[in-house]
């Protein structure tokens, strides 16, 4: 029934030419949604720019002045972001430099890299077309419908039925807009490589494809790659890329194995990778959060949705939403879902078995807006999308190894893992301690703090609808964005140290 394995070599398809940067700049940008003139580029500071550089001058301002506050008033003003800051007459703001880490040149890939297979989405998987439908709308898919009643009416918009994997396309199109984007390579201190990574193995995972088929266009774009002028200056240590799968589907060490080959060439070796579940062992992997369902259109979408689920009454202790695999004796989501369905007084299942849980249905997000804790056991690899569907739910995560989140996301969760969920060791779980003894130790007042924190994170853990950002606030690729460049720069400060 799966598609045969269109081969790409038995294709044949004429690989453009490497495009210099500098050819670049004039050569037509292609019809797609995605690709935007280049004109569109920030080369001249735009209205909001100046909006922005203000609200953030502002900012530091009162920064400066409420250090000299009690810290107790200080603290409880910042702990929501308010683009709403009440500061008014402080005559002139000094010029902030948004981007003193550096700016970021985008690779003008040829098109069988990336916007290829958005043309040819009915290609990428076997089911029906979902693949077109996962990777419409820039990445953020098509608008969710069927949630009236569980979000507020005025927030219905910002609901997508968002496809898990494409964090690369919603990268792609922000990084395009983003502010410290340059156009001149010279001046760039980071470079990315928006190759869709994902869609390119994800095409090959559902059928008979031999490895040199997954691994052809990774080969290829690293060719292409190293071919750039700008590559030799360190050797790909300021380059970066997101790749919209888990690690471990580019890391296949033998031709039979799953996957592609790609973080194993020689040529990714330096190249920085935002990826939705990383290697914790390898410094080139950072974990980036799944995209999910929520994308705010501005602060206020963000701040109303905060309130939203902070007053959200939870008649249920914990919840679990997932699929136990059947097969395996002792399955630790089977024991989970044994167990919730005992307690049916405290825990609410849902039984995710087949693709339930992935067509859009309302039933996992009331289920999370419903219950106080959510348990978050390892699926296929150590992470899942459904963490953070519980978290922006306001529900605090219950986790059973240290690799599903603590390990991973270290950019976008805070630091003390116990000020946001709850550790189980998964031996204990084993070993017939009930989960919810364990959950029903915690106070009401220690379950507000938890879910605060969660609440405060929310921001952190989304992707923002429009290509420019939300006006105030950071989401998760603005952070990842202000982070990596810190770390490039820091690289470069420390004269590049590696091992
Ligand atoms: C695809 O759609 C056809 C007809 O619409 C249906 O019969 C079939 O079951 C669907 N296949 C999958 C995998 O959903
Ligand atoms: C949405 O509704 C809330 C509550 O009714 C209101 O406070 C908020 O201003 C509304 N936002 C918009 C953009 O209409
Ligand atoms: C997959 O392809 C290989 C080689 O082309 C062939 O030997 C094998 O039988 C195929 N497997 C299936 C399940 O079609
Ligand atoms: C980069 O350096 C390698 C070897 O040092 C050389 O073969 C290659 O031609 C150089 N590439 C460019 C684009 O200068
Ligand atoms: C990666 O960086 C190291 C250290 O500078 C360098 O020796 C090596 O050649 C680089 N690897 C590749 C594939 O460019
Ligand atoms: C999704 O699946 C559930 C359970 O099978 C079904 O009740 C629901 O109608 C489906 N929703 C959509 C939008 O297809």
């Amino acid at each position: 029934m799966l598609p045969s394995c269109n081969s790409p070599e038995r294709k044949p398809q004429p690989l453009l030419k490497p495009n210099s940067p500098e050819s670049t700049v004039s050569r037509k940008s292609s019809p797609h949604s995605l690709s935007h003139p280049l004109s569109q580029a920030h080369h001249s500071l735009h209205p909001r720019s100046w909006l922005i550089i203000t609200i953030f001058s502002l900012q530091l301002l009162l920064f400066l002045t409420a250090r000299y506050l009690p810290f107790a008033s200080f603290r409880r003003r910042n702990h929501f972001p308010s683009p709403y800051q009440p500061v008014v007459a402080i005559s002139a703001p000094a010029i902030i430099d948004e981007c003193s880490s550096g700016k970021v040149y985008v690779y003008n890939l040829p098109p069988i890299f990336n916007t290829d297979f958005i043309e040819k989405c009915n290609e990428l998987d076997p089911w029906n077309n979902s693949g077109c439908n996962a990777v419409s709308n820039n990445g953020i898919g098509r608008p969710a419908n069927g949630l009236i009643g569980l979000v507020p009416q005025n927030l219905t918009g910002a609901w997508f039925r968002t496809d898990q994997f494409a964090a690369e396309i919603i990268f792609h199109n922000r990084i395009l807009q983003h502010k410290c984007r340059t156009l001149d390579p010279n001046s760039a201190s980071g470079f990315y490589i928006p190759f869709y990574a994902g869609l390119a193995v994800g095409k090959y995972l559902w059928s008979n494809c031999s490895a040199k088929d997954r691994d052809y266009h990774g080969q290829k774009l690293l060719e292409w790659v190293q071919d750039q002028p700008f590559w030799n200056r360190s050797y790909g240590r300021d380059h970066f890329i997101t790749l919209g799968r888990i690690t471990w589907d580019f890391r296949r060490s033998k031709d039979e194995g799953w996957g592609s080959s790609f973080l194993y060439m020689k040529g990714m070796r330096n190249i920085t990778r935002l990826v939705i579940e990383k290697n914790p062992w390898d410094y080139f992997d950072i974990g980036v959060p799944y995209p999910t369902g929520f994308h705010p259109r501005n602060d206020a979408d963000v701040i109303q949705w905060q309130n939203h689920v902070r007053r959200r009454p939870r008649k249920n202790l914990f919840c679990f939403a997932g699929a136990p695999r059947g097969k395996f004796k002792n399955d630790f989501r089977g024991i989970l879902l044994d167990q919730c369905k005992r307690e049916s007084d405290a825990c609410k299942a849902v039984d995710c078995g087949g693709r339930r849980c992935v067509n859009g249905t309302s039933e996992i997000l009331k289920t999370f807006l419903d219950s106080e804790f959510c348990l978050q056991p390892r699926g296929d690899s150590f992470t899942r999308r459904s963490i953070f569907d519980c978290m922006i739910a306001g529900s605090i995560p219950v986790f059973f190894w240290k690799r599903t989140a603590y390990y991973q996301y270290k950019w976008f969760l805070p630091t003390e893992p116990s000020s946001y969920s709850v550790y189980i060791h998964r031996s204990d779980v084993k070993n017939g301690i009930p989960i919810r003894a364990l959950l029903e130790k915690y106070s009401k007042e220690e379950v507000r703090r938890m879910r605060e924190k969660v609440i405060e994170y929310i921001p952190k853990l989304v992707y923002a609808k429009p290509s420019e950002g939300l006006e105030t606030i950071k989401d998760a690729f603005d952070v990842a964005m202000d982070e990596l460049m810190k770390r490039f720069k820091g690289q470069e400060e420390d004269g590049f140290k590696w091992k």
